[in-house]
């Protein structure tokens, strides 16, 4: 198969009422859509990426009232938050309505609903009228990119076509924040940290994040393996805290092992050949740093490297999630003794 970078919105509408899948734009990453109420499409979706089938899809929708057409048991806190933060990098998992196919949310009985900021993917849900499933356009695992380009390094030959909206403007996934538990317990928890952050949810909810969830609790992929059926299925399903998959242990990783320092002064001073040193300071602020993380990061894997160094960032606003995806994306960490590189894994 020929994939092809497009502007036509027409020929992507095709596509997703023809329940094929193809890469859109997002303000925060690209995505891989499909209809989200054909499950055929849906599966077309995991296939291509490879997802193992237990990690339900965001369905991206066009407005506010969409998410009771979707989803029930809304919070009024849900309400606060939707009218200041949506349309933009925030997606809210609430209680699903049957309409919505099971292989969308693996089985859980809670869906994620989006609604996305870029006028192309916007063009897409109206056009078509389909609410549109979605994870980011990378293989399982692997880092999401931001722009057509990145998409066609991966996923060349997979699909047909990748609509080209330009550049991410946000550059990392969408904040991911559970109403499951709120009408019974009055808690929001965030799956994932993303660009609207912990402080700005709870200033507009009134509401006290549980600080515990977050992305503290992981799940090591290496407890999975493949059934007779090649569905990867959790070895000890007691053991794993299924809340967001996203929470996966090695996740959004470049090829190249990617090892977190607090010694970045030290790479940038002595010269190693086998160091792709990445210097985040450079981008300035956090938000610019959110908008070239993955992009950097591709940059420096296509550079093979026998290793990449970087350093945290401040972990306010922003910065968590950053950290987050930084945490995810790394092999283990490198420190300097006696003028030594001593490497820990993770
Ligand atoms: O910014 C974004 O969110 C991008 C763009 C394309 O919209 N999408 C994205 O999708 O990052 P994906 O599939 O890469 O990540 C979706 C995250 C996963 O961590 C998944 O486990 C979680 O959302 N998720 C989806 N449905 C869920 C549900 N019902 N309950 C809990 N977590 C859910
Ligand atoms: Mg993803």
């Amino acid at each position: 198969m020929i994939t092809r970078i497009i502007k036509d919105v027409n020929t992507a509408v095709k596509e997703i009422t023809d329940g094929n899948v193809i890469s859109l734009p997002t303000e925060t990453v690209y995505g891989l859509a499909g209809d989200a109420l054909n499950p055929d499409a849906v599966l077309k979706i995991f296939e291509v990426k490879n997802r193992p089938s237990f990690n339900p899809l965001i369905v991206h929708i066009n407005s506010i009232d969409d998410i009771s057409v979707y989803g029930e048991e809304i919070p009024e806190e849900l309400y606060k938050i939707a009218e200041k933060f949506s349309p933009g990098p925030i997606t809210y998992v609430v209680k699903k309505k049957q309409i919505i196919p099971d292989i969308v949310t693996a089985g859980l009985d809670s869906v994620a609903l989006r609604i996305p900021a870029h006028p192309l993917f916007s063009e897409v849900i109206r056009i078509s009228g389909k609410p549109v499933a979605a994870p980011s356009a990378n293989m399982f695992g692997r880092i999401s990119p931001t722009n057509a380009l990145d998409v066609l390094k991966e996923l060349n030959g997979k699909i047909k076509f990748i609509l080209d909206g330009g550049e991410c403007n946000v550059g990392i996934e969408s904040t991911v924040i559970s109403f499951t538990e709120a009408l019974r317990s009055g808690t929001i928890n965030i799956l994932r940290p993303g660009f609207i952050t912990k402080e700005e949810i709870e200033d507009v909810s009134g509401i006290k994040i549980n600080p515990e969830i977050n992305s503290g609790q992981v799940i090591v992929y290496n407890n999975y393996r493949e059934t007779d059926s090649g569905i990867i299925k959790p070895v000890e399903d007691r053991e794993i805290n299924l809340l967001s998959p996203g929470m996966l242990k090695n996740h959004y990783a470049p090829l190249t092992p990617l090892f977190l320092t607090d010694d970045i002064d030290y790479f940038l001073t002595n010269y190693i050949p086998a160091a792709g040193v990445i210097n985040l300071e450079t981008f300035g602020s956090l938000h610019n740093i959110a908008v070239n993380l993955f992009r950097v990061l591709r940059e420096y894997d296509e550079k093979k490297f026998e290793y990449i160094v970087v350093s945290k960032v401040k972990n306010f606003g922003i910065g968590t999630a950053i950290n987050d995806r930084l945490t995810k994306a790394s092999a283990g960490f490198v420190r300097i003794q006696n003028n030594e590189l001593i490497f820990i894994g993770k």
